[in-house]
């Protein structure tokens, strides 16, 4: 039988042609007709009416579903989707090349076949290279089944002979079906392979996880209604330069968007962290000035980072600044606080903040951190080193109250930290100060300068 001939529909007015145009005749847009399938013959909508199919039930009559969730072996990536993989469920994981979705999957189809059938779909890679990758992760097992395969007629094919409890499907950009023109890889081709596995994940109740590419901007390639389809989805993020990666939720029906799953890249694979915290702080300089300590919520969990500033003189016509883990806006907002508030120039100064160990914060909470370790380097003042900071800072200088002071200041302490700058607001009788730590309330920018110790030596170089 001849495939029916798709169609050009417009995302702007639902124009329709039977070929590809670049402006729509319709309402003008460039660049916004799509190829689809054409569409089944609509029922008629009286029809429709005589036969509800599920009636509208009073919310309370509603029973609570109990999910099955799969262990991925994977703690942090657990606590992401929200307390293991949901079968049925169908999970976008996007992230940078070389980021290391394909190891991570890896890593977990070995633990989830140990009790499950877990079939992963390559469109990128060789078996051979597959191969490679597990014998490096040391992976490998009967349950465990690899498929290097991108038509999507012959991969659904192949789940129904299989029935496989997990499918993996590395990368969705790289499927396609031969119903449509359009390369792999287009809106359409995305959507058409994307739908086709979703449709498979709720009739039989497997879980899959697809794997999307990200465009130049950092977002999800492909349909924006990608993310709508599935039920989650996690991006995979970090510098490549450095071991840790971090995942993060973005959406889930399963689960709180909140959380993330903090991991290191090594010689065997991703390795989990279970405390972040100490490896931002591993090797940090406790004795010159432009450090300060910040503590940031990640969902339900603090993290504490190592903000560093170096302020130097300027020699040029307008003063550099880079920032690197921090809003840039945000650092010369701040600057332009400290300079009028406290009248310290830094507009003849040079300055360069970076968060160590390649984090990324951008919670107001870190605000008073980066003020202290901006303030420390323009003055070349210590912040003491078992000091941190949390606050958020106002344009007139005021210290302003943050969330989860509890959760942030016993982390602190777990940490070793034995004083804590805190906005003077949220002192209150509820908090729980722990012993050894002491805490100091502030109100304004003037109130932070004090904590810094004394002017320092320049140091002598023979
Ligand atoms: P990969 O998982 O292929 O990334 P993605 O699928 O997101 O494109 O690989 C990530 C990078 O990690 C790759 O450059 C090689 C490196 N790597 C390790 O450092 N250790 C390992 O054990 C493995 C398997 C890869
Ligand atoms: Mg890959």
């Amino acid at each position: 039988m001849k495939a029916p001939k798709s169609v050009f529909v417009c995302t702007e007015c639902e124009y329709t042609s039977p070929k590809w145009l670049g402006k729509c005749p319709s309402c003008g847009a460039w660049n916004t007709l799509e190829e689809q399938l054409p569409q089944p013959a609509v029922v008629a909508t009286r029809e429709r009416r005589a036969q509800p199919v599920a009636p509208a039930v009073p919310i309370s009559e509603l029973e609570l579903p109990t999910y099955m969730r799969s262990d991925t072996g994977m703690g942090e990536l657990d606590r992401v989707l929200g307390g293991g993989l949901v079968q049925g469920s169908v999970v976008l994981l996007s992230g940078e090349p070389g980021i290391g979705k394909s190891t991570l999957l890896m890593q977990i189809s070995d633990t989830l076949a140990a009790r499950r059938r877990v079939l992963y779909v390559s469109g990128e890679e060789s078996r051979g290279q597959l191969k490679l990758r597990a014998e490096r992760l040391g992976v490998g097992g009967d349950s465990f089944y690899l498929l290097t395969e991108t038509a999507i007629d012959s991969i659904i094919g192949e789940c129904e002979r299989l029935r496989p409890d997990v499918i993996i499907v590395d990368s969705i950009q790289t499927i396609y079906s031969d119903r449509l023109n359009s390369a792999p890889g287009s809106i359409t081709q995305v959507r058409e392979s994307a739908m086709a596995f979703i449709a498979l994940a709720k009739s039989v109740g497997c879980a899959v996880i697809l794997v999307g590419h990200v465009n130049k901007e950092g977002g999800i390639s492909g349909p924006k209604i990608l993310e709508h389809m599935v039920d989650a989805v996690l991006y995979f993020e970090g510098d490549r330069r450095q071991a840790y990666r971090l995942i993060r939720a973005i959406k889930n029906r399963y689960g709180s968007t909140n959380e993330i799953g903090v991991f290191e890249m090594g010689d065997r694979g991703l390795a989990e962290v279970p405390n972040p915290s100490e490896m931002m702080l591993e090797g940090r300089p406790t004795d010159s000035p432009g450090n300060c300590a910040a503590c940031v919520m990640e969902g339900s969990r603090p993290l504490i980072a190592e903000v560093q500033a170096l302020v130097s003189r300027t020699a040029y016509p307008a003063p550099r600044r880079t920032c690197d883990g921090f809003d840039y806006n945000r650092m010369c907002l701040l600057l332009a606080v400290l300079e009028k508030r406290l009248n310290l120039r830094f507009s003849e100064n040079d300055v360069y903040l970076n968060v160590a160990g390649g984090m990324r914060i951008d919670e107001p909470a870190a605000d008073l951190s980066v003020a202290l370790a901006l303030l420390s380097g323009i003055t070349d003042r210590l912040v003491p080193p078992r000091l941190i900071a949390f606050g958020e800072l106002g344009l007139s200088g005021e210290v302003r109250a943050v969330s989860h002071i509890d959760y942030r200041v016993k982390e602190a302490a777990r940490l070793g930290f034995t004083q804590i700058l805190l906005p003077e607001r949220c002192i209150g009788k509820s908090l729980n100060i722990p012993k050894d730590v002491e805490v100091i309330g502030v109100k304004n920018l003037v109130d932070v300068i004090r904590v810094l110790s004394k002017k320092q030596e320049p140091p002598v170089i023979e």
